[in-house]
């Protein structure tokens, strides 16, 4: 297990910064590329372990991969290519691989064994068994069929209206790709609206689709090829922008961010907070645009409802920024954070706590004290965005920060540390 010293920032974080391809679009396109008949040319993939394991698991079933450059895949796809994985699909950490996957493998006529790492079999499958059993796949797993492993027996299905009982975009996602290979259509209605990148991409690769915020409907179909150029991830872009905004002195431009429905929703946060943040050169057509982050002082908010959903993954983030803001900042309704890569509402409260803030767990959330972070030692506990979280944290605070089992960071950033050396 590896550790990482982050010493208090000495600058401002300024200039141009580039981040990673989008991991959710990432997963996506590979499941896709796979089925489309042709070569697909995907350019700034996701360069973590997660997007890797996706890319993998499309290759043990006949996917042909050829890798042009770091970050540029030429897949060759199509159903004819495509068969049963003659191995167990290991998924590693990633949570958005094995239930994508389970329901591209749910439309397939053979046997596939998904399985992950022990944060992995943890966390609840039964959101995606239910809705894919439903449609005539057999699923089973651990914990009568809830937990992984996950073994998908695949083929014969036919389309179903499925309406979460979670707001799920990975959900939604499994169930639609099962959807194209079904008979009849698929529907899925969402209470509340999550990312779209499902539905935006199929519609890139030409399939039967239409969807508008709070449903989406699939007919069956084949796939085209495409190329395309992965959008910066806004999730990743999110640390860089709360820490521009909490280091005193920074003016940072991060360019080509997916600012789309269900990703963008931590921006609004943070502008309610007091941030300065600008969206400039607008892109409608791909939906990206290039953030300027000035410092700003901050002050508390709540983070609650229908937001929650578009912002989940950033909750970590936010809440360094809470710490360095004025006043008491609660977040609410996220009783998701704790089935996330650990149990983000402790992991989260218990990194705060290790840096000097005042923090609170509750069943759906957390309470944040604003102030000044001292600095101290942080437990990654496995979970990438903890560790990367943290660093801000320490960039932020007096004293700088050890975080410890900063290896999960590879997930999804193997680059972030190299980037923080530019505030020292
Ligand atoms: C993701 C959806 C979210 C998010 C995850 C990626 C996706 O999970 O937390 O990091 O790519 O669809 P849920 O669908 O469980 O909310």
């Amino acid at each position: 297990m590896t550790c990482l010293a982050v010493a208090p920032a000495r600058r401002g974080l300024r200039g141009e910064l580039v981040v990673p391809g989008d991991k959710s679009v990432s997963h996506r396109a590979l499941l896709m590329a796979a089925l489309a008949e042709g070569t697909s040319r995907l350019q700034g993939l996701s360069g973590g372990d997660d997007v890797a394991r996706s890319a993998a698991a499309i290759a043990a079933c006949g996917a042909g991969l050829e890798r042009e450059a770091p970050g540029t895949l030429r897949v060759l796809g199509g159903p004819g290519r495509l068969h049963e994985p003659a191995a167990v699909v290991d998924v590693g950490n990633s949570g958005t691989s094995i239930r994508l996957l389970a329901g591209w493998s749910a439309a397939r006529p053979w046997l596939t064994v998904l399985q992950g790492d022990a944060s992995i079999a943890r966390r609840p499958m039964g959101r995606v068994a239910e809705p894919l059993r439903r449609m005539g796949a057999a699923v089973d797993g651990r914990a009568g069929g809830t937990l992984p492993p996950l073994v998908v027996r695949g083929g014969g299905l036919v389309g179903i209206e499925h309406r979460p009982e979670v707001a799920s975009a990975q959900v939604k996602g499994a169930v639609i790709l099962a959807g194209l290979g079904a008979d009849g259509e698929t529907v899925v209605h969402e209470a509340v609206p999550t990312r779209r990148h499902t539905e935006e991409l199929l519609e890139r690769f030409g399939a039967d689709i239409e969807h508008r915020p709070g449903w989406a409907r699939v007919r069956p179909g084949p796939l085209s090829p495409v190329e395309m150029t992965i959008p910066a991830d806004p999730s990743q872009a999110a640390f860089w922008v709360v820490a521009a905004t909490v280091v005193a002195g920074s003016d940072l431009r991060i360019a080509n961010v997916y600012v789309g429905p269900g990703r963008a929703g931590f921006l609004e946060v943070l502008a309610r907070m007091g941030a300065d943040v600008t969206v400039e050169a607008e892109r409608p057509a791909d939906r990206t645009a290039d953030l300027r982050v000035r410092s700003a002082q901050l002050s508390a908010t709540t983070v609650a409802g229908e937001e929650v959903p578009g912002l989940i993954d950033e909750i970590p983030v936010l809440a360094v920024a809470a710490a360095c803001a004025e006043g008491t900042t609660t977040f609410a309704d996220a009783a998701e954070l704790r089935v996330k890569e650990s149990d983000r509402v402790e992991t989260t409260v218990a990194a705060l706590r290790a840096l000097g803030a005042q923090a609170e767990g509750r069943p759906d959330g957390l309470v944040v004290g604003g102030g000044r972070l001292v600095g101290g030692t942080v437990d990654a506990a496995g979970d990438h965005r903890i560790a990367m979280a943290a660093a801000i944290g320490g960039l932020a605070s007096v004293e700088g920060a050890t975080v410890h089992g900063w290896d999960a960071v590879a997930t999804s950033y193997p680059g972030f540390a190299e980037e923080l050396t530019r505030c020292w």
